[in-house]
């Protein structure tokens, strides 16, 4: 059978390349322009020290059309500004160690280059979430980070903050995916995710030695924008571009929480003291409200009831509920509601803990 020659659907980069719809000024802005993820090496295994395409132009990209934003245009938003955070992050790992540096610290030689591989990774999501963000929305810039100041300037810091980035970035996506007008974007979202994950299976196996494992389900956190809330702390405030849309867009401002320094376990059933970190921005408890730290493990949610009132003259204690198993992510945040229904019961920024690989501090928390 002869087949036909009438193109009876022709897709929208196609139709682009053939109307010539290539935008005029920057050319960043046509998704057609610099080495394409999925197809080029470069978001692979380049090992070179400088930033690669597109991180090697970090101001923001202007619309190129007129009209209504996309569906998803600020969810994409969101999640540029993120990921110039975490591409950042690796690339200040690429520019500061090498790869004695890990193998110093007794790791396999190939610790450096998978850093600068994640790093390649990274910039391939770079330019992913700006070619998801429609021609008639602004695609956001870089901002300055302060992760010298922030982390540690040891290899070990950066090796654990690298797997707290990671599992935040797969926390976040969770909640992103829940937000995504178009089944196309929560696609797109999932597969991200599961980069991350790599990249977290990496950091478990090879630096930590630990069972990579995290249960049969990954944890699920609905409100994404509050996780992203948590990479505000490695932007130098004010150095974003004044053409930035905010960042998270919307932010609720919630105070973070950390727990006290000096806690040896954030294991299940570990009752561990609060600390609300930022004197700027502490919590207030209305004595006539009951409050809950609401947990999240797994599609697990399991909220505890919060003595709220001797703080601030003595420190909120929360017991991390002992019906989860010591695996993977742990969530959680202090709410107005059981279960905290709406994104308005939330009150405090949530905070994170790995519950592997045990004996880097109890997992860590963020
Ligand atoms: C950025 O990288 C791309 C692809 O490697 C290259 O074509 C472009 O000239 C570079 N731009 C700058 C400003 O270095
Ligand atoms: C790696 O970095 C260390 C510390 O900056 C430096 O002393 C060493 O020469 C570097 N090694 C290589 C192979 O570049
Ligand atoms: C890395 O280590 C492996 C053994 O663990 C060794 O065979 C290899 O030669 C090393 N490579 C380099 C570049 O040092
Ligand atoms: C609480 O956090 C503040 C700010 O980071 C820190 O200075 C203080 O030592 C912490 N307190 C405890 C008990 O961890
Ligand atoms: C709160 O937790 C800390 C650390 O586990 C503990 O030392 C302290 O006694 C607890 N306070 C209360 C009131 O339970």
């Amino acid at each position: 059978m002869l087949r036909k020659t009438t193109l009876c659907t022709i897709p929208a980069l196609l139709l682009a390349k053939l109307i010539g719809a290539a935008p005029s000024g920057n050319p960043l802005s046509n998704p057609n322009y610099g080495p394409k993820p999925g197809e080029s090496p470069l978001y692979n295994d380049y090992l070179g020290k400088a930033p690669p395409f597109p991180a090697n132009y970090t101001k923001p990209i202007a619309p190129t059309k007129s009209g209504a934003p996309g569906p998803d245009d600020v969810l994409w938003q969101n999640l540029l500004s993120a990921e110039w955070v975490i591409y950042s992050f690796y690339q200040y790992g690429v520019e500061t160690f090498n790869t004695s540096s890990f193998v110093e610290l007794g790791l396999p030689n190939t610790t450096y280059t998978r850093i600068q591989e994640i790093r390649d990774n990274e910039a391939g999501h770079l330019r992913i979430f700006q070619d998801q963000i429609s021609a008639t929305s602004i695609k956001p810039g870089a901002c300055q980070y302060n992760f010298d100041t922030t982390i540690g300037s040891k290899p070990e810091d950066f090796l654990g903050a690298a797997l707290a980035i990671e599992v935040s970035s797969m926390l976040f996506l969770t909640g992103l995916v829940q937000t995504a007008k178009l089944d196309a974007a929560k696609g797109a979202l999932t597969a991200v995710s599961q980069v991350e994950t790599r990249h977290g299976v990496w950091a478990l196996l090879d630096v930590y030695g630990a069972d990579p494992f995290s249960g049969p389900s990954d944890t699920v956190f609905p409100y994404a924008n509050e996780i992203l809330d948590l990479t505000t702390d490695f932007i130098v405030s004010g150095s974003c571009p004044s053409a930035n849309p905010p960042y998270p867009n919307p932010s609720q401002n919630l105070p973070p929480v950390g727990i006290a320094m000096g806690t040896k376990s954030v294991a299940p059933g570990a009752t561990v003291q609060l600390n609300f970190t930022n004197p700027a921005n502490q919590p207030t408890f209305d004595s006539k409200c009951d409050y809950y730290g609401v947990f999240y493990h797994g599609l697990d949610v399991i909220s505890t009831l919060l003595d709220t009132t001797k703080w601030p003259a003595q420190p909120i204690n929360i017991t991390i509920p002992a019906e989860f198993d010591a695996k993977g992510i742990v969530a959680f945040v202090i709410t107005t509601e059981e279960g905290a229904p709406t994104l308005d019961s939330v009150v405090t920024r949530p905070n994170v803990f790995l519950q592997q690989p045990a004996g880097i501090g109890a997992l860590f928390s963020i």
